[in-house]
């Protein structure tokens, strides 16, 4: 059995690949994903994911419940530590373009029995991903609905019928969140269709939420008064409650806006020329995010103390303060409708795309790695992940999901450090395009950061985690290790 746990799937340098050539291997003869994605589409692809409810929604509570105005810091310090990821993905998208992201790193590095459980995390980190931010935007359009159009919506389909309190579920009342459920079988529909179709709606959808932004923030800092920034770390009052503390706290919440990134290495599969394009869509979508966060923070806790922003629609709030900004509300509701929208649509284009690796490995079923012949998308895969998705929408709240979200996540990231710098030792020969510098730095250090955000803030929800990972290790013993292709002998080709 250890033999099996540790078995690594043997890694291919990646030849040069053109534009429309297929690279991966067909599954039983089946048609593989189309290369049409160019540099700038992944990019785009990439703010699709990242920008959404961790900047329209958690950034206001991080500043009012923890940080105050050094949520700016909270946001660079969970940038360093994606930023140190992001190398290490880059590095690893460009040296292997295959469509399964942390797990096929893990497999190629540390062996099937940890690839599994990244794997695993994987679903915490894009299928949850999208069912969450789907409850965080079906509460922006009911509040855009009722309060600005003054359209009513009845509250029993706007929540979930379960809510998560002092540690377990009760019953909320409601009885689903239809809009939520609604947008994912929307998204769902497009993803079928095709990648270029989505990765175009993606690039309109990101017109409008940087617009949007660079609206908030052109007309927003006329109004900054400096006096909202002292004390710019507010003293602490309690554990995780303001100062370096509270900054560290907040800097594990607001990491949920950075998620998304890696999306752009689930998409490698379909990249025309991933060697060079891979680590300018990752690291160029985290650089242009992170500069947008910290200026959206200076603003945010300029125009309006920290104290009254733990509202959640913190942009919206500030532009209620001042009565000439009044319109541009209702075009940051817009934006945050439309931005949210396509976080949806890059978390459930990269979930399937990650089942289709798994299945052509054999750890999941083959109907996962099943090929429209057509729109040469994981239809049937994508149809399962957005009826789950549906179902998580429909009757969880969001604090759980986003809470398992980021754990998932950080682990991910944690795990693709170790293996870069694993694999520099193991497969030295492999041509890499390119290179993470300072190798050891970042990885060891990259790795030390997810794990620390890790522990910060979520010793509480461990019970949750460690059941979902013995969830997962029954579906490996169960179905996956005996399925694995690496245990036929013609594997891992
Ligand atoms: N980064 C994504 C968001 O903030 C998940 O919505």
């Amino acid at each position: 059995m250890l033999k099996s746990l540790l078995r690594v799937k043997p890694v291919e340098p990646a030849g040069h690949i053109d534009g429309g050539e297929p690279f991966e291997g067909s599954l039983d003869g089946e048609v593989t994903l189309k290369r049409t994605l160019t540099a700038r589409h992944l990019i785009l692809l990439g703010m699709g994911a990242v920008i959404g409810a961790g900047i329209f929604v958690v950034t206001g509570q991080a500043a009012a419940n923890h940080a105050g105005p050094a949520i700016m810091l909270s946001f660079v310090l969970a940038g360093i530590a994606c930023a140190f990821a992001g190398l290490c993905y880059a590095e690893f998208s460009a040296m292997l373009p295959v469509s399964g992201s942390a797990y096929s790193y893990t497999y190629a590095t540390l062996g099937e029995g940890l690839a599994w459980f990244i794997g695993w995390c994987l679903v915490l980190e894009y299928l949850f991903a999208s069912s969450s931010v789907a409850v965080g935007w079906s509460a922006y359009l009911v509040s855009f609905l009722t309060s600005t159009l003054g359209i009513p919506f009845p509250a029993q389909l706007a929540e979930a019928p379960l809510a998560w309190k002092d540690g377990s579920f009760a019953v909320s009342g409601a009885v689903i969140n239809l809009p939520a459920v609604l947008i994912v079988a929307a998204i769902t529909a497009l993803c079928y269709r095709g990648i270029t179709q989505s990765s175009l709606v993606n690039a309109v959808i990101v017109a409008i939420k940087v617009a949007v932004i660079a609206l908030f923030i052109g007309f927003g800092i006329q109004h900054v008064d400096p006096a909202n920034w002292t004390p710019f770390i507010p003293e602490n009052t309690g554990p995780g409650q303001f100062g370096l503390d509270g900054v560290f706290r907040a800097a594990s919440i607001v990491f949920f806006a950075y998620i998304g990134f890696d999306a752009v290495s689930t998409a490698a599969g379909e990249a025309k020329n991933p060697q060079r394009d891979m680590p300018i869509g990752i690291l160029g979508s985290l650089v242009v995010c992170t500069v947008i966060y910290i200026i959206v923070c200076a603003v945010l806790t300029g125009m309006l103390h920290y104290t009254q922003l733990g509202t959640a629609k913190p942009v919206a709030t500030a532009l209620e303060t001042y009565a000439d900004l009044a319109w541009l509300k209702t075009f940051v509701e817009i934006g945050a409708i439309a931005g949210l929208s396509s976080v949806i649509l890059v978390m459930l284009m990269a979930q399937p795309r990650i089942f289709y690796t798994m299945s052509r490995d054999g750890l999941l079923p083959k109907i996962f790695g099943r090929v429209h012949p057509r729109h040469r998308t994981p239809h049937i895969g994508t149809i399962l992940v957005g009826i789950v998705a549906c179902l998580l929408a429909g009757l969880l709240p969001l604090n759980v999901l986003g809470e398992l979200v980021s754990m998932g996540t950080l682990l991910a990231f944690a795990t693709v450090c170790i293996c870069v710098l694993v694999l520099r030792h193991t497969k030295p020969e492999l041509p890499r395009p390119f290179r993470v510098p300072a190798i050891w730095l970042v990885s060891l250090l990259g790795a030390a950061a997810c794990l620390f955000l890790f522990w910060q803030a979520f010793i509480e929800h461990w019970m949750v985690f460690v059941g979902w990972t013995v969830l997962g290790q029954l579906i490996y013993f169960g179905y996956g290790m005996r399925h694995s292709r690496l245990n036929k002998p013609a594997a891992g080709k």
